[in-house]
């Protein structure tokens, strides 16, 4: 079982959508029973809220659901429970690599653009404040990113 966890800020925008097109794919190549997905924020604004309404709609133009419902990481499991932590943005790395203290989950930890090999940019731009075009810069990204992480764990 591969155990990935997207991380951004609030767990209402950038990872939730890193969620629901990780499993949307998943699903349309049969390989969700090999994987757990799973999405959380550093911060812990937005606890117990549904993906932002912007953001599934954006996702569902697309015929993508997002199920998330707002968490914060939580480095006494989080840490411990999965194989791979991908950042969204460089500060979300930063913070969760602040939050190792001990340094035992380093390779743990990577920025989600990573992964990315059609798109230049390092990092998820935050979509919160800005208009229709953000939203769908995310799901462009993250539906590249997305097949480079699949790609990684099933060449
Ligand atoms: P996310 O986006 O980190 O992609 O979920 C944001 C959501 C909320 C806020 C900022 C970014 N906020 O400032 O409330």
């Amino acid at each position: 079982m591969r155990k990935i966890l997207f991380v951004c800020l609030g767990n209402i925008c950038r990872s939730p959508a890193a969620d629901g097109v990780m499993l949307h794919e998943l699903k349309r190549l049969g390989l969700e029973a090999n994987y757990l997905i799973d999405s959380c924020g550093t911060s812990a604004h937005h606890v117990g809220e549904p993906a932002d309404k912007r953001m599934r709609s954006h996702a569902m133009k697309r015929g993508i659901e997002l199920p998330s419902i707002s968490r914060a990481f939580n480095s006494s499991e989080d840490f411990e429970k999965f194989d791979l932590i991908l950042a969204m943005d460089k500060k979300n790395f930063r913070d969760l690599k602040s939050m190792d203290s001990s340094g035992l989950n380093s390779a743990k930890i990577k920025l989600f653009c990573d992964y990315c090999s059609n798109r230049n940019e390092t990092e998820v731009p935050d979509p919160y404040y800005g208009g229709a075009k953000g939203f769908e810069d995310v799901l462009d990204i993250v539906e590249d990113g997305i097949k480079g992480i699949i790609k990684s764990y099933e060449k």
